[in-house]
């Protein structure tokens, strides 16, 4: 029988001339069981950051992708292009912000989209706070998939990031092709917050991070992007449909809560499809 040794923090201090105080401590659990520090390994995502706030410049159309079939869908949203964005972006106003956003997705199965000349390739399913009307701050999580040129190695990580502060990794979190995982991110004020990653091989990764870059709190983003890696777009590799479901955020009125309906679905034009499936399911696939 395994001993349950006391819930050790990780303490992350970064010292960046803008935000000097941000801070977070993290703790990772494998079936109940605190991982103790030293096996834990957090690390700075390298180079730095991952995932980016919504940019509004289409600079590589990339090449056109087989069509996928798809499963029922509502087409009755709103859609958008973006050059780094494909998924869902529910919208609430200042006066009643978002609480926490909510969301279960299967990380992709990534392989080398034919064609793509910038490396690495790279995808990213993440659930999110902010960076889209909002774009001075993002609160973010989710795994990604990098491929290795050479190799063909995949490459499968879960990360978090609170933008404009870099991305982080923890190693300790094993991540394949078709896993799942549930996230939640919980906002205790708009520079506060936890974050709650599990996946279905038993791991809980906790983040409690404070002194955030302000968050409106009026975006709650269900995304696949074609992400950055520093500051150069990386090549947007294939990957299978993902599906978001159990998508929803929960607003500070504690009133109602907000679901895919009438979210604007964000679409990566010769890359990526997004569409409505009900209120608490969307998909992201690749898409010509
Ligand atoms: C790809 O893998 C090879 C062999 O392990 C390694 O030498 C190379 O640095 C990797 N490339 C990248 C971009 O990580
Ligand atoms: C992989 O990408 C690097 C960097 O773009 C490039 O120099 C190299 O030729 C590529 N290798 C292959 C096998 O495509
Ligand atoms: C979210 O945080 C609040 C405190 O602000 C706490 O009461 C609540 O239980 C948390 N919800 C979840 C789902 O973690």
């Amino acid at each position: 029988m395994k001993l349950l040794s006391p819930a050790i923090s990780l303490l992350g201090v970064i010292s960046q001339p803008i935000l000097a105080q941000f801070t977070f401590t993290s703790t990772v659990e494998h079936n109940g069981v605190p991982v103790p520090q030293a096996e834990t390994d957090l690390k700075p995502f390298k180079p730095g950051t991952l995932g980016r706030i919504r940019s509004r410049t289409d600079d590589d159309s990339g090449p056109e992708i087989g069509t996928t079939t798809l499963r029922r869908v509502k087409r009755t949203n709103p859609t958008a292009n973006s050059n780094n964005w494909c998924g869902s972006v529910q919208s609430t106003t200042s006066s009643n912000q978002i609480k926490l956003v909510h969301g279960t997705f299967q990380h992709p199965t990534c392989t080398q989209r034919p064609g793509v000349t910038q490396y690495p390739q790279a995808a990213a399913a993440w659930i999110g706070i902010d960076g889209d009307s909002w774009t001075s701050a993002l609160l973010q999580a989710g795994t990604v998939c990098k491929i290795n040129n050479s190799t063909g190695i995949v490459e499968n990580e879960v990360w978090w990031q609170w933008v404009p502060n870099g991305a982080y990794t923890i190693t300790n979190i094993p991540v394949f092709a078709g896993d799942w995982f549930d996230i939640t991110i919980n906002t205790t004020s708009s520079t506060a917050a936890t974050i709650k990653i599990m996946s279905n091989r038993g791991y809980t990764y906790s983040v409690n991070a404070w002194q955030g870059a302000t968050l409106a709190r009026v975006d709650a983003d269900w995304v696949v992007e074609r992400p950055y890696y520093g500051s150069t777009l990386a090549g947007f590799a294939q990957f299978t449909q993902v599906w978001f479901q159990n998508a929803y955020a929960t607003l500070t009125s504690g009133t109602s809560s907000l679901g895919i309906t009438g979210a604007k679905q964000y679409q990566i034009p010769g890359g990526c499809a997004s569409a409505e499936y009900d209120n608490s399911k969307l998909y992201a696939a690749v898409a010509a």
